[in-house]
């Protein structure tokens, strides 16, 4: 069996990634790597700077890789700090996993894009898979300019590459890098450690979010779904869950009844007012059948559950 990479392994998306791909193919058959150390247990690591194109072509050709998943980039908030590295990284990474597709050394993509190509001029209650895409991020611009990208390659090149319009994620196993939806994964540490969180958006901001056990399983049933069934090579709209920071506040108040909750808006919520509230996804589920199964309530315990034993 030809074996899968994971690039930006040790992330929040890669943390759960390498360990939802080792219980589906083995752990032998699957490898991380990053560009920091990093440590996935009976899966093998690999260092890799995915801007270093050569090394990533040796890494794949001595161990048989035939599916890389890339997941390093920076995300909405620490790239507004760095916007010309933020692009560099984003589509000079996207263009060397693309290239190996494209000369036939590896057989298929997955490349994660974001609620953050769409802007403040996109109909924002249940966003269409079609409809007006004008980020006002840099790390929009990056997915949207991704998002033709893998579907030039695919219509051009024959590519198999597939990608999800993530929302954003929520779990506890490695803490989130740099994004605007961070917010919903700090509110869970600060709940236990401090029983107070001081949230950098206002109380009613909506968006759409999503539990990461839902994403990682959307993410493998869409990478392992017949090929004929694949019909956006762009990238797919995925919905979850959608709530404000007061929402998520009052779902942990039920578990910690004198936890607290302030808002203190930075320059996160601009970024938060151009995204969607909600998202339709119904072309996911009719193309390849997804359906979410996490919802506010059930999330919170699992989060809370979860990270209790994590902080003990
Ligand atoms: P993250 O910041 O948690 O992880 C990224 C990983 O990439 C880190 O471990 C980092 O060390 C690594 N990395 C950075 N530069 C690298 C380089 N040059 N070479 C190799 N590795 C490098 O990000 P994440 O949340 O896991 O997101 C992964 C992908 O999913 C990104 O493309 C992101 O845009 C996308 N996404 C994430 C979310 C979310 O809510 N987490 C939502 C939508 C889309
Ligand atoms: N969670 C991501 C971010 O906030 C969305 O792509 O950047």
């Amino acid at each position: 069996m030809k074996k899968s990479l994971v690039i930006g392994a040790n992330g929040q998306i890669g943390s759960d990634l390498v360990f939802g791909l080792a219980n589906r193919l083995g752990a032998e058959n699957v490898i991380a790597s990053d560009i920091r150390e990093g440590n996935h247990g009976e899966v093998q690591f690999e260092i890799l700077d995915i801007l270093d194109a050569e090394k990533l072509k040796q890494i794949i050709e001595k161990n048989n890789v035939g599916t890389v998943y890339l997941l390093a980039a920076l995300l909405s908030a620490t790239a507004e700090q760095n916007p010309m590295f933020a692009w560099k990284l984003n589509m000079e990474g996207l263009f060397n996993v693309l290239d190996l597709a494209k000369y036939k050394i590896i057989d298929k993509v997955f490349w994660p894009s974001s609620i953050a190509v769409f802007g403040p001029t996109t109909p924002r209650d249940n966003t269409p898979q079609t409809t007006v895409m004008e980020p006002t991020t840099v790390y929009g611009i990056s997915k949207q300019a991704g998002e033709r990208w893998c579907e030039y390659y695919h219509n051009k090149y024959g590519v198999d590459v597939r990608s999800i319009r993530y929302p954003g994620l929520i779990s506890y196993k490695a803490e989130p890098g740099g994004g605007t939806t961070d917010y919903a994964v700090a509110i869970y540490y600060k709940a236990l450690q401090e029983g107070k969180y001081e949230c950098y958006l206002q109380n009613d901001t909506y968006l759409p979010m999503m539990y990461m056990e839902d994403a990682i399983k959307a993410t493998i049933d869409l990478m392992y779904a017949d090929e004929d069934k694949i019909k956006i090579r762009s990238s797919y709209n995925l919905a979850g869950i959608s709530f404000s920071p007061v929402e998520i506040a009052e779902e942990i108040k039920k578990h910690i009844p004198d936890f607290s909750i302030s808002y203190t808006p930075d320059f996160r919520q601009a970024i938060a007012n151009s995204w969607p509230k909600s998202i339709d996804d119904s072309r996911a589920q009719e193309d390849w059948g997804w359906k979410e199964k996490y919802d506010l309530t059930s999330m919170t315990e699992e989060m809370l559950k979860g990270l209790k034993e994590k902080l003990k």
